[in-house]
């Protein structure tokens, strides 16, 4: 890997979590990574907080490197993919992480026997903490996902399965820190029923949210595993626990996701 130069088209929020993880890990030195963006304020904040290469010109980025990394937002997609097209050879390696581009519009836009990837990260890559999924194109060779492994794995975990997984991933991986926020809200308004100010409550539940799920990470436990735990028979937690199982929470949670995997097809839909 360290041999590899990776230019990143699209130098936003996802592509400055990668970049932190690689260089943060030392995965690669900031010499090998070019940022290329169409704003010249991002370019200059890339070169000046990480101090890698930077490039407003996409053919450019795409001809200096070995891993091409595809960072715009999904709308921004087709015009990279025309822009790039001429520059990109089957000696590439091109990593797409926009949400819902397929792997047949890449491959089709960049032309046989390029390897691509396509990979859904969600936010916690944000913080280090992300969980990826990748799929293969057709012409990925084992050593192309060992080298997009490392690279995805600099912000979190990396997980390779069929693309047509891609849409339940999206609902729940993608969309999953959206269910927890959600959670912890819903808790907060609780405590504040309870009698505790909007602050307190707050802390209450955020700082629960956060404290079990280290708890969850750092014992390697099974979830059902902490439950039983910390629930007494008799006590309090069972008596929650009961009336989330009563009003179907479960049941709900699956509602939620199969709802998310049929807007993740009508918009990918290509
Ligand atoms: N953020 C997440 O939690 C998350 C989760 C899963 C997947 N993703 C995927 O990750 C991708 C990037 O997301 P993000 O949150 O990092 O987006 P972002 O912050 O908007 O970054 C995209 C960057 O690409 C630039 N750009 C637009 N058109 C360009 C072009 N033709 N050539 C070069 N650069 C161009 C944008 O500039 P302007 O702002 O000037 O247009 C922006 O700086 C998206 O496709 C998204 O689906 C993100």
């Amino acid at each position: 890997m360290r041999d590899k130069k990776v230019a990143f088209i699209g130098s936003g929020n996802m592509a400055e979590a990668l970049i932190k993880g690689i260089l943060g890990s030392g995965l690669l030195p900031a010499a090998s990574i070019t940022a290329c963006d169409t704003d010249p304020a991002r370019l200059d904040y890339f070169e000046k907080t990480y101090g890698v290469k930077t490039s407003g010109d996409n053919e450019e980025g795409a001809r200096s490197c070995d891993v091409l990394l595809l960072s715009v937002k999904p709308r921004d997609m087709d015009r990279v993919l025309t822009g790039i097209r001429g520059s990109v050879k089957a000696s590439h390696l091109v990593i797409s992480i926009a949400a819902g581009v397929t792997l047949r519009r890449l491959e089709s836009a960049l032309g046989e026997g390029v390897p691509v990837v396509r990979a859904m990260p969600n936010g916690p890559a944000l913080v280090g903490r992300g969980m990826t999924a990748v799929s293969r194109g057709a012409s990925v060779a084992d050593s192309d996902m060992e080298t997009a492994r490392e690279l995805l794995g600099a912000a979190g975990e990396v997980m390779e399965m069929g693309e047509e997984l891609m849409d339940a991933v999206t609902a729940v991986s993608g969309s999953g820190p959206a269910y927890f926020f959600y959670l912890v809200e819903a808790l907060a308004a609780a405590a504040r029923a309870a009698g505790f100010s909007g602050e307190d409550a707050d802390r209450l539940a955020a700082v629960t949210a956060v404290g079990s799920m280290r708890w969850l990470d750092e014992t390697g436990s099974s979830p059902a595993g902490l439950r039983d735990k910390v629930t007494s028979p008799g006590g309090t937690t069972e008596a929650a626990i009961r009336t989330l199982e009563e009003k179907g929470f479960r049941e709900l949670i699956a509602d939620a996701v199969d709802a998310a995997i049929r807007r993740s097809r009508e918009l990918g839909g290509d």
